[in-house]
């Protein structure tokens, strides 16, 4: 998902400086008109239970419900992935949306009407990509049509030796681009086209000399499509051994590489659970033609977030079947854990040395090459597989270090019923205890355990590289967010807060800034709830509020429950000042005997501070005035 942070209202994209602007009322409205649990419904089968629903969730693999829609607040939040927020929230993650696109959708489900946005900008940009649009369009045909003419010849002549039938070339819009230097251009012209629009669609470059020439000269053409069927860029090869063997449209208003999957538009109605992902063009269009339709190219780059998140979409299941050369084993890996992380499972199809798909099928049919990925290796067993290579396991050492690795990989595999079975296999092909193998495992799970934890940024106490005083900061950064998810449950509350954290006295910067929304729209008479909190927070963050919400904000008496808070956080800054005085004071000998005076009397303080607050059993402050 795009980052989005502060307002829901201003939603910053990613490339382009642009942003387009609703106002709050109206993202209000849209969030009001779709009901968390009717738009969750459509995704996941929901069970009531309590007041909350429960369900699978969408966003990770799991076999036990941890995925929970909490009405009341309109939130969502899983207990297993620590996912969560509002509507938009979940259909942003849910849809692959960014931020202003997932408003879109909801306005549009809601039949609420969005007004046309009034940037300048942002209209010339709209109508830009519609016009590189039509020229993908324009020449597309013409390279179709090239194919077909005198001068096409040799194009179709090559298309005929690699195998390609007609149907194919009709299916994939293959073509031809003529030689010479500028047949496009002077075409794109007759169709009234702009040098400005012809130079954003990347198929028309100027020269130093300022003249325009076609990109595309002598080189059958691969139109690139998106999932919808738009011709968003071009592939064009050589049509013998001259290099570049491809060239591809560069980045345009229409086509990022990063982000698009060649076939996808093919693959994604195949009907079955998993898609295939190849490196080329030509492994992907002889692997459709042989049958085999759920296959994807990557298109030569290591897959990127972004299409793992596209893959995810359409198929529980990632199937990778790149050249077994070094550089195709590193790009493999580096997907398989891209893969992994946003959920899908993954699974290795490995082709006899030297061979790609396209050469594998041709000599061995779409049988053969079924069968390989019907018994793809699942990701544990590839990565062990490629550790084992490294080591010769008839050398005792070598082993030792093999299996310490093997570990290293079996501890990430969370279900424990799985990291069995491979601790049983790799017990039995290597010839070392069950026992032996488990307790290395173990021994690994702690930190491996923290470290996820880290990873996930909801720990509040990671281990001991963090010092005691940044450790306390993380808490008392929690507790703030505590306060601030307690005030949008309740705001009559509001007074309290107000009086003991002043804007600016959160230490936590975000914090801060959020307090400053809320406080205004309070005062301002308009109210806010939950849902609309996490419009507010940040996207990295949102999950951390709604587990708050879900988890924490539940007091019988809320104005008790601030009062606690206002005091634990009262107590841990003072223990924060204090464990830092503690280690500046260790270092005493880069101190001045002044300096260390200081800080000695101040810690003396900060101690006997301390004592009267854990003294005070309720901590009041007087001068409150209850509502
Ligand atoms: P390959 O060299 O494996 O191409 O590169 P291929 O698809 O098997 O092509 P044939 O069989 O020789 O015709 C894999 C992919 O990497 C990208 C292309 O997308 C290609 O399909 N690539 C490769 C380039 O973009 N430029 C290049 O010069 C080479
Ligand atoms: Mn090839």
């Amino acid at each position: 998902m795009k980052q989005y942070r502060g307002h829901a209202a201003k939603v910053t994209r990613e490339k382009d400086d642009d942003t387009i602007r609703y106002s709050d009322e109206l993202i209000e409205e849209i969030r009001l008109s779709n009901d968390i649990v009717d738009v969750v419904s459509e995704y996941v089968r929901l069970e009531k239970k309590g007041k909350n629903y429960f369900g699978l969730c969408p966003f990770h693999r799991e076999k036990t419900p941890s995925f929970s829609v909490e009405p009341g607040k309109q939130i969502f939040y899983c207990f297993g992935c620590g996912k969560g927020g509002n509507v938009f929230h979940f259909i942003s993650l849910a849809e692959r949306l960014d931020f202003a696109d997932a408003v879109k959708l909801l306005a549009d489900r809601a039949k609420i009407p969005l007004p046309e946005s009034e940037d300048p900008r942002e209209k010339e940009r709209a109508k830009l990509r519609q016009q590189v649009q039509d020229i993908n369009l324009i020449a597309a045909r013409f390279f179709y049509d090239a194919l077909r003419s005198k001068q096409g010849e040799a194009a179709v002549e090559y298309l005929r030796k690699r195998g390609i039938t007609e149907g194919t070339i009709r299916k994939f819009g293959l073509g031809y681009s003529y030689e010479g230097w500028d047949k496009l251009y002077e075409h794109l012209k007759s169709h009234g086209i702009s040098e400005e629009a012809m130079l954003a669609s990347g198929l028309v470059i100027k020269g130093s000399s300022g003249r325009l020439f076609d990109r595309f000269k002598g080189r059958l053409m691969f139109p690139i499509f998106d999932v919808r069927g738009n011709v968003i860029g071009f592939g064009g090869r050589v049509l013998d051994d001259s290099l570049p063997k491809y060239m591809n449209s560069p980045e345009t208003v229409l086509y990022n590489k990063r982000k698009h999957l060649y076939a996808l538009n093919f693959a994604k109605n195949n009907g079955g659970n998993s898609i295939i992902v190849v490196e080329g063009y030509m492994d992907a269009i002889s692997l459709h033609q042989r049958g085999i339709s759920n296959v994807v190219a990557s298109l030569g780059t290591a897959l990127t977030d972004s299409q793992a998140r596209l893959l995810k979409k359409y198929a529980e299941e990632v199937i990778i079947s790149y050249d077994s050369d070094a550089a195709g084993q590193a790009a493999t890996l580096r997907g398989l854990e891209i893969l992994n992380d946003v959920g899908c499972n993954v699974r290795v199809l490995t082709l006899p040395e030297g061979k790609d798909p396209d050469e594998y099928i041709k000599a061995n049919g779409a049988d053969k090459f079924r069968w390989l990925a019907n018994n793809a290796l699942p990701l544990v067993e590839y990565k062990i597989r490629v550790i084992r290579k490294e080591h010769d396991l008839s050398v005792t050492e070598e082993k030792i270090k093999f299996l310490n690795k093997a570990a290293n990989v079996l501890v990430k595999v969370d279900n424990a019923l799985e990291r069995e079975m491979y601790i049983k296999k790799l017990s039995r092909e290597y010839e070392i205890s069950e026992e032996a193998m488990l307790s290395e495992i173990i021994r690994r799970t702690r930190p491996a355990a923290a470290q996820r934890m880290k990873m996930s940024k909801t720990v509040e106490t990671a281990g001991k590289t963090i010092s005691a005083a940044e450790s306390t900061k993380e808490k008392i950064i929690h507790s703030e967010r505590f306060v601030l998810s307690l005030l949008c449950v309740d705001n009559s509350i509001y007074n309290v807060v107000k009086e003991h954290f002043k804007i600016g006295s959160y230490i936590s910067e975000e914090n801060n800034r959020i307090a400053g929304i809320l406080y205004r729209r309070i005062e301002e008479g308009s109210g806010v709830s939950p849902a609309e909190l996490m419009n507010i927070v940040s996207a990295e963050e949102s999950g951390i509020f709604a587990r708050i919400l879900n988890e924490e904000c539940h007091c019988d008496d809320n104005e008790k429950a601030i009062l606690g808070k206002i005091r634990d956080i009262e107590l841990m800054k003072t223990e924060m000042r204090r464990d830092q005085i503690i280690d500046l004071l260790k270092n005493r000998s880069k101190l001045s005997e002044d300096e260390v005076d200081k800080l000695e009397s101040e810690l003396r303080e900060l101690i006997q501070e301390l004592k009267r607050i854990k003294e005070t059993p309720e901590y009041r402050k007087e001068g409150r005035g209850r509502r």
